[in-house]
């Protein structure tokens, strides 16, 4: 497993990849995980309280960071908060990523989570309830921000864009509130570049298109380069990251392969027929051990412009 390297020490622009290799998590197949498993694919996170099943997502999400935990770990050293400073993190779901940027900001600075959805707020409020770290939770909106402008030294936002219908209108208000100089790390997934094995090559680039469609933005990952450019931040580098799973289990919670592989056959995407041979060769290869799929990440820093 390699971490990632320090982007903010390097200068200009950078765009490299780094593989993280996950194999042997168990989480993902208890019973009682798989039978809580609802739709979770497609714009349903733009809403979470509306689908009536934030138990679920919130349960998606703690697998989600445990898988996502090396990854995460190296943007928060990205991000680099300091003792004293006030860090958001925009979208920031059951809020265990602000516990973190908590301890680094204590004791005198403080962690500031803010979510759409009621249900994460109040679970990351739960969560952070007894833990002895300066942080806040408030619900709201990314698009409009509670807070005035300059109020931040460093914002993060970490799966989020991707289900935003203006992402763009999204990270100018997180420039909005940082102040001059203040450092921004954006993390998101990268649909269309997911790899899965298999015998038959149409049937999973059906499913793997059906995927990437779905979600509202699904190539939001490449698109952070030139979103930060444009918004004229500065010293922006950004990095992919492949995580690949050798578990089915594992990838049919993190891509939704049979909840998708559904909906590309009832869309006549696929023929019913060769979903269910596709999805039993990929059983199959589990059994046998040589089951793989990689899905892909982008990490973007950068910095706002200073005034002169
Ligand atoms: C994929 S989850 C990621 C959560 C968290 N950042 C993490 O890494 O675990 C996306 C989060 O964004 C929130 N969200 C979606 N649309 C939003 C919006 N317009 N404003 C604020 N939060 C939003 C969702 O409620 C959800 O908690």
């Amino acid at each position: 497993m390699q971490l990632l390297t320090d982007l903010s020490e390097t200068a200009g622009t950078a765009i490299c990849r780094i593989d993280v290799f996950i194999d042997g998590l168990g989480a993902l197949c208890q019973p009682d995980f798989m039978k809580q498993r609802v739709d979770l694919s497609g714009t349903a996170f733009g809403d979470v309280d509306q689908t009536g099943h934030a138990v679920s997502f919130i349960s998606y999400l703690d697998e989600a960071t445990s898988q996502f935990k090396v990854l995460k770990d190296s943007t928060h050293s990205v991000l680099r908060p300091r003792p004293g400073e006030r860090v958001l993190d925009v979208g920031c779901g059951s809020g265990d990523d602000v516990r973190e940027l908590a301890a680094m900001v204590a004791p005198n600075g403080c962690a500031f989570g803010i979510d759409k959805s009621e249900s994460m707020i109040e679970e990351a409020r739960r969560r952070a309830a007894g833990c002895d770290l300066p942080m806040q939770f408030e619900r709201g909106e990314a698009v409009r921000l509670p807070w005035q402008s300059d109020y931040f030294n460093a914002c993060r936002a970490d799966r989020l864009l991707q289900h935003l219908p203006e992402p763009d209108r999204a990270l100018n208000e997180m420039l909005r509130v940082l102040k001059p100089g203040g450092r921004l790390v954006v993390v998101d997934r990268d649909w269309g570049m997911v790899a899965l094995d298999s015998p038959d090559s149409a049937t999973t680039q059906a499913v793997l298109n059906r995927a990437c469609a779905g979600i509202r933005n699904g190539w939001m990952g490449r698109r952070l380069h030139g979103l930060f450019k444009r918004a004229s931040l500065t010293g922006v580098q950004v990095q992919a990251h492949a995580i690949t799973i050798t578990r089915f289990d594992i990838a049919d919670t993190l891509l939704d392969l049979r909840i998708v592989t559904e909906h590309a056959v009832r869309e006549r995407r696929i023929a019913h027929q060769a979903a269910d041979a596709w999805l039993d060769d990929l059983l199959e290869r589990d059994s046998a051990g040589t089951f793989l799929a990689t899905l892909t990440l982008y990490v973007a820093l950068g910095h706002k412009r200073a005034t002169v």
